[in-house]
């Protein structure tokens, strides 16, 4: 291990510098890996944008039922048609949503857990599905929550390293989750540092948090980025969101509350693939919101 006494602060991205190991791929830092693999990234990642728009629905998984949630089985179904990947738990996928429904979209498969609301510290989890559930579930990924600067950062570590192990054995990818926890601060340095340790340890796609500088995040890490949307903001700015991270470099949104806690779910994922897809800007995306919500009689 390099020893940290005097270490210069990274600060060449080469941000005007496209990903140079990608003559054969489109997904970042996939190019050497097997059919399999690709196929599942194939189909969380389009082939014509890059990108991706995830729909997280595995709160449950240490919230139990939470706003928007509340019914699984009547919410999730209808937004399906606007979202490319359903990013869940087993038993949300397995109890309440039909897999005739699925068609070719994508599946995150939540694979970790171990905490709940009711505890202080969430950063203790367990590699919780394994290889096998994996495949029956038809899943294009397993996410790992990881918490890095943690107390459970050698644990969930070891679970992410475990999960590359595994899946990797059946060609299906890593989603790496850098969580917050309340001794980490969101800022471009943690998410730097964050991202690109879950990429070096072999996650194949990362999701985390915008920032300041988020370009830098999305350079100095060799896979495909994913931010999720977080708490619950006005519809107008989580679009501006949706667009900040995508022109950054994003390959993609994994939204959970701004679209099922949203008054209109089905309007605003829509308005979400806007930017995500089509090269909508946030205003644009919130007039097409705005005119879904109040069509013209
Ligand atoms: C829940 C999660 C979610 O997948 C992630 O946070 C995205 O959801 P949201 O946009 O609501 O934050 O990890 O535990």
């Amino acid at each position: 291990m390099a020893d940290l006494e005097g270490l210069k602060v990274a600060k060449n991205y080469y941000l005007d510098t496209p990903f140079q190991n990608s003559n054969g791929f489109y997904v970042k830092g996939a190019n050497a890996l097997d059919w399999g693999m690709k196929k599942h990234l194939s189909r969380i990642f389009d082939a014509k944008s890059g990108n991706t728009v995830m729909l997280a629905f595995d709160h449950g998984y240490f919230m139990g039922s939470t706003s928007g949630l509340e019914r699984l089985d009547i919410e999730i179904p209808k937004l399906i048609p606007n979202v490319d990947v359903l990013m869940a738990t087993r038993g949300g996928l397995r109890d309440c949503i039909d897999p005739a429904l699925i068609g070719n979209k994508g599946i995150a498969l939540r694979a970790t857990s171990g905490s709940s609301m009711l505890d202080e510290d969430l950063s203790h989890e367990i590699l919780a599905v394994d290889a096998q559930e994996a495949v029956k579930m038809n899943a294009d990924c397993i996410a790992i929550q990881t918490f890095i600067g943690g107390d459970g950062q050698l644990s969930s570590l070891e679970n992410l390293s475990k999960a590359v192990n595994m899946a990797q054995q059946y060609s299906i990818p890593v989603l790496g989750v850098v969580a917050v926890g309340k001794q980490m601060e969101r800022t471009p340095k943690f998410f730097k540092l964050a991202t690109r340790i879950l990429a070096e340890l072999g996650a194949n796609i990362v999701k985390t948090y915008n920032c300041e500088n988020f370009e830098e995040v999305v350079a100095a890490c060799p896979v495909p980025i994913v931010v999720a949307g977080g708490k619950k903001i006005p519809e107008r700015d989580a679009l501006q969101l949706a667009y900040d991270v995508i022109s950054k470099g994003a390959n993609g949104v994994d939204m959970g509350r701004n679209i099922f806690q949203s008054l209109h779910p089905f309007e605003m994922s829509a308005a979400v693939r806007k930017i995500v897809h089509e090269g909508a800007t946030a205003e644009e995306a919130y007039a097409f919101y705005e005119d879904a919500i109040h069509p013209v009689q």
